[in-house]
């Protein structure tokens, strides 16, 4: 609801741009709400159209709002980091999210798989013969470690594939990356303080501990992962690595770099905390063994999820505890009970012990690669030598890098949405987002072969090259 009053000497379609902007930065509007449409808000105002579409393109130009073909202008998503302070409660309004989220034609976002990654009828009767064959367990509360014939499971997994050396009783079931660095960092707290992060980085492990009055480090990354002389230039005793493709960028650590690391860990009495989140979906040259094979008695937390093959809606993942850690969470863990449902958990060990997980693992790592390298060829062929590809060979989506560009990555970002293509932004990822080309993070999971190539072609033609 807007109030126009005739007082003063600002001019009307600059008292509708404050009206809006002040809705969006305070919540009122959150992101994705449609607004009024021109000739709409124009009548209710009983002003002319030329006023509100002028307020609408200074919105626009300013990335508050963005537009959609044939629907019309919708409020953007704004980083709460960038806000000014008196707008910071903004994370604090209720918004409704579901209702109002806009499906594009072509979504680029790099976590988000494809309906067939999911194998609903299986995973259905699954469901079933748990339900009937342990109805009887459902009248308790389950190991709050995770059902043992499932940590069993992934054990076996682990080892074969990863070259992870553990024993179940050493595994955790958890809900996801936070449920475990929720538990990680209140076990750490007892003998640590500071936390290195790599940077640019996954977001949820700085949120986790900082939430838990960790100091936060962050660690420049380069082509080999984590930049080990920057860490050890630090006073952090804990760090967060993706060594075997890292988050967002795609570099994979090398093992002379990784025993260095495992090294720094053993000198400052130090943890590392190993998140293997894609180590599945490697397209080409041979798999990488996890860091934590490499010294399985070092005080090293491996991390892995079910969200990037499987998906990311069943909220199931492990951790691997080292032995020392393990008997701090049996102390301080011993009164909680799990996250995560005991009937997804028992449907998860039917799934994984009948050799489901190895032939699903397969049948998506066989798509993904046709997808990613369906991507890569799209890209060369629209963008040429204009773009250049960070991290392709792994994992469900690319950076790409354009050369020589002033546009702002909210620019990029608004100009595909005008085309029906969403992106995500990188930029959120960085401590020091200055002084380098504009990158934008092309996610494949979610879409078609053709998608892909139709998505890059307009993405080329947004940007103008
Ligand atoms: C670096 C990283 N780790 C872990 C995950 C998986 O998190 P979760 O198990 O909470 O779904 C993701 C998902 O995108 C990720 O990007």
């Amino acid at each position: 609801m807007f109030i126009l009053d005739n007082k003063g000497r600002q001019p009307l379609h600059d008292k509708i741009y404050n009206q809006i902007k002040n809705q969006i930065l305070s919540g009122q509007l959150p992101p994705a709400t449609k607004l009024l449409s021109i000739k709409n808000l124009s009548a209710e105002l009983s002003v002319s159209r030329n006023t509100v579409e002028y307020a609408y393109q200074q919105l626009y130009a300013e990335g508050y709002i963005h537009s959609k073909p044939r629907s019309g202008y919708y409020v953007s998503l704004i980083d709460p980091e960038f806000l000014p302070s008196s707008f910071s409660h903004i994370g604090m309004t209720p918004r409704k999210v579901s209702e109002d989220r806009i499906v594009y034609s072509f979504d680029f976002h790099p976590a988000c798989l494809s309906s067939e990654s999911f194998p609903t009828n299986l995973w259905r009767k699954l469901y079933i013969e748990s339900l009937q064959e342990d109805s009887e367990q459902l009248a308790f509360y389950s190991d709050q470690q995770g059902d043992f014939a499932l940590r069993s499971e992934i054990q076996r997994y682990l080892a074969h594939s990863r070259g992870v050396s553990c024993d179940p009783e050493q595994i955790v079931i958890c809900s996801g990356l936070q449920d475990s660095l929720s538990i990680i960092a209140p076990i750490l707290k007892e003998n640590h303080s500071t936390f290195a992060v790599e940077d640019p980085g996954h977001f949820m492990p700085k949120a986790v501990f900082r939430n838990h009055s960790f100091a936060i480090n962050p660690i420049p990354v380069n082509s080999e992962g984590l930049d080990l002389e920057s860490l050890q230039k630090t006073n952090s005793t804990v760090v967060y690595v993706t060594p075997s493709h890292q988050f967002p960028l795609g570099y994979v650590m090398p093992v002379a770099n990784r025993l260095k690391l495992i090294d720094w860990a053993e000198t400052v009495g130090g943890v590392i905390i190993e998140d293997d989140y894609d180590s599945e979906l490697r397209y080409h040259g041979r798999p990488i063994p996890a860091l934590q094979g490499l010294h399985p008695g070092a005080n090293i937390v491996y991390v892995g999820t079910f969200s990037k093959v499987l998906s990311p809606a069943l909220r199931v993942s492990y951790m691997v505890l080292p032995y020392r850690l393990l008997t701090i969470y049996r102390k301080l863990f011993s009164d909680y009970s799990t996250n995560v449902s005991l009937l997804d958990q028992r449907t998860l060990n039917k799934f994984m012990e009948k050799g489901n997980w190895e032939r699903h693992l397969r049948k998506m790592r066989t798509i993904y690669k046709r997808k990613h390298d369906e991507l890569i060829q799209s890209i060369h062929h629209h963008f040429g030598s204009k773009a250049n590809i960070i991290g392709q060979g792994a994992g469900l989506h690319v950076v790409l890098e354009l050369v020589g560009n002033s546009l702002t990555e909210g620019e990029l970002i608004n100009r595909a949405r005008d085309r029906d293509v969403q992106l995500l932004p990188i930029s959120g990822m960085y401590f020091n987002n200055t002084g380098r080309d504009p990158q934008i993070m092309l996610g494949f999971g979610r879409m078609s072969s053709n998608e892909i190539d139709r998505g890059i072609g307009l993405l080329y033609q947004a940007w103008n090259l």
